[in-house]
């Protein structure tokens, strides 16, 4: 075991009184009622209570562990931040796991998106990449995040996952059609969390130390190689060891055997951006790396597990706008919107002070903000001034942004994503199911049939297939026949 029982001296109240009896309450006499002196009773009651937060609102089932981010080659051309510059260079970070749709409690084995946020806890603050193990996504507008999450989560009257509302959304919104033969084919049930990729997904910006930009993407390949489950093997796994994902991690690192991922990054030079093919900004699309070869930099070692899941993996909290020097957002409508809302659910989850709790602060240097108080403060500033600027020698600002400015025309309005040359909700769609191998499109295709043959409605199973048609003509032909043979 590598956790150690720290306990010394007596059993104690909250406030460290010595307890006499921790078997039996104290009542009014043997047999009468009990008395509401008994503190301890009453204490041990009440903090049982208060014992959950909110789960997240998605990703809420999910494991975590710390780690080294080593980088073996000196990105200061790119990006002038310092744990991306000098060969070599070691930074700590936690990485947590998760699935998306299932409740805390849910099942690991089960056919969903994983989430990899990692926090690199850098000497100029907190790096948080908050992405999953598929480089794309259902959605291309943070705006449509709440409606598809309501989609994939409890009905409103069964308070099951329904199919109807799932293939109604995505039937409705095709730029889904890449990200769903994603999750619908073998890699949409990894085997574990140390058997899959994780991508960076968005687009994000770096600038080097003259204010040069590079539009960058982040790719993490597993070095344990891809295993994935079948749905049979999915379906039994589930039931008989609900938490196999979290227990694998665990085990693994408890016996000394590290899982590792090699980082790569996808870089174009900001130049290239307008006239590229593809917008670079769509999250439904990925670069082919043909376009932008993946460059190696390094390499990514989990090797500590956490002491207390709740204090380290449930109260952790990883935000996209969680930048440093030479790092900024690129302006992908998705990124935009998630600069926002993960801010707002640690606020509601975990609350104002979550920034400083020991798994979220920063650890290789110091946060000295002027932000004060609140629920659960912990007097951390002493009686330094709460404000700025000040003569009395306060952390003052730098006049440097963390990345650059971003040029912008035309006026505001609810524009749609502007589409590039080679742009269409189905292209790499249909370039992915192409790709696979004929048993793999048969494993795609039955799984897909399996679950839009649920569906009560037969416009909208109808409407399903014809996204599928339109990325690859076999393909929607192919999930027809299927669709067809199990309704009937
Ligand atoms: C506009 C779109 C999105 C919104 C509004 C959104 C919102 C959220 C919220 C509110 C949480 C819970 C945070 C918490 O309570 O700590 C969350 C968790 C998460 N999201 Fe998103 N999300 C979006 C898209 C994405 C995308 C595109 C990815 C991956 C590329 C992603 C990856 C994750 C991960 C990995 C977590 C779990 C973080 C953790 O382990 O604490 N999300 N999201």
């Amino acid at each position: 075991m590598t956790v150690q029982d720290r306990t010394t001296g007596p059993l104690t109240t909250e406030a460290g009184a010595p307890v006499a009896d921790n078997q039996q309450s104290q009542t009014a006499g043997p047999g009468g009622p009990t008395l509401i002196q008994d503190q301890l009773l009453l204490e041990k009651l009440a903090h049982f209570n208060r014992e959950r937060i909110p789960e997240r609102v998605v990703h809420a089932r999910g494991a975590g562990a710390y780690g080294t981010f080593t980088l073996t080659k000196d990105m200061s051309q790119y990006t002038r931040a310092n744990f991306l510059t000098g060969v070599g260079k070691q930074t700590e970070t936690f990485l947590r796991f998760s699935t998306v749709a299932g409740n805390l409690g849910a099942p690991d084995a089960v056919r969903d998106p994983r989430g990899f946020a990692l926090k690199f806890y850098t000497e100029e603050g907190n790096y948080d990449l908050v992405g999953n193990n598929t480089p794309v996504f259902f959605i291309r507008d943070a705006i449509k995040f709440p409606d598809f999450i309501h989609t994939q989560k409890r009905d409103p009257y069964t308070g099951s996952q329904e199919a109807d509302n799932v293939w109604d959304f995505w039937s409705l919104s095709p730029e889904s059609t890449h990200q769903v033969t994603w999750l619908m084919g073998d890699r949409g049930i990894p085997a574990t969390y140390r058997h899959m990729n994780g991508y960076g997904s968005h687009t994000f910006q770096w600038n080097n130390a003259d204010g040069e930009v590079f539009w960058v993407k982040y790719h993490f390949k597993t070095d344990q190689g891809i295993q994935t489950l079948t749905n049979e093997e999915a379906d039994v796994l589930a039931g008989k060891d609900p938490d196999s994902h979290q227990r694998d991690l665990r085990e693994s690192i408890e016996r000394g055997d590290y899982p590792s991922w090699t980082v790569q990054v996808q870089i174009m030079p900001a130049a290239d951006a307008p006239n590229y093919r593809f917008n670079p900004f769509d999250l439904t699309k990925v670069w082919p790396h043909a376009d932008y070869p993946p460059i190696e930099i390094g390499k990514l070692e989990l090797n500590r597990n956490p002491e207390n899941i709740f204090a380290e993996v449930e109260q952790s909290i990883f935000s996209p706008h969680h930048f440093v020097p030479g790092i900024g957002p690129s302006p992908d409508k998705m990124l935009q919107g998630r600069l926002f809302a993960y801010g707002d659910a640690h606020r509601y989850r975990v609350g104002i002070n979550a920034d400083h709790l020991p798994v979220n602060r920063p650890h290789a240097t110091t946060a000295n903000s002027h932000g004060r108080d609140g629920l659960m403060y912990d007097g951390r500033h002493g009686g330094a001034k709460n404000y700025e600027p000040n003569s009395f020698g306060g952390p003052a600002q730098t006049d440097r942004p963390l990345w650059e400015p971003v040029a912008v025309s035309g006026h505001t309005g609810d524009h749609v994503t502007p589409s590039h040359a080679e742009d269409d909700d189905f292209v790499q769609a249909g370039n992915l199911y192409r790709l696979m191998p004929e048993d793999a499109k048969q494993r795609l295709i039955d799984t897909l049939a399996g679950f839009i043959s649920q569906v009560t409605r037969d416009d909208i199973a109808q409407r399903a297939v014809e996204n599928f048609r339109k990325a690859d003509e076999d393909y929607g032909k192919r999930l027809e026949a299927a669709v067809q043979a199990l309704r009937g």
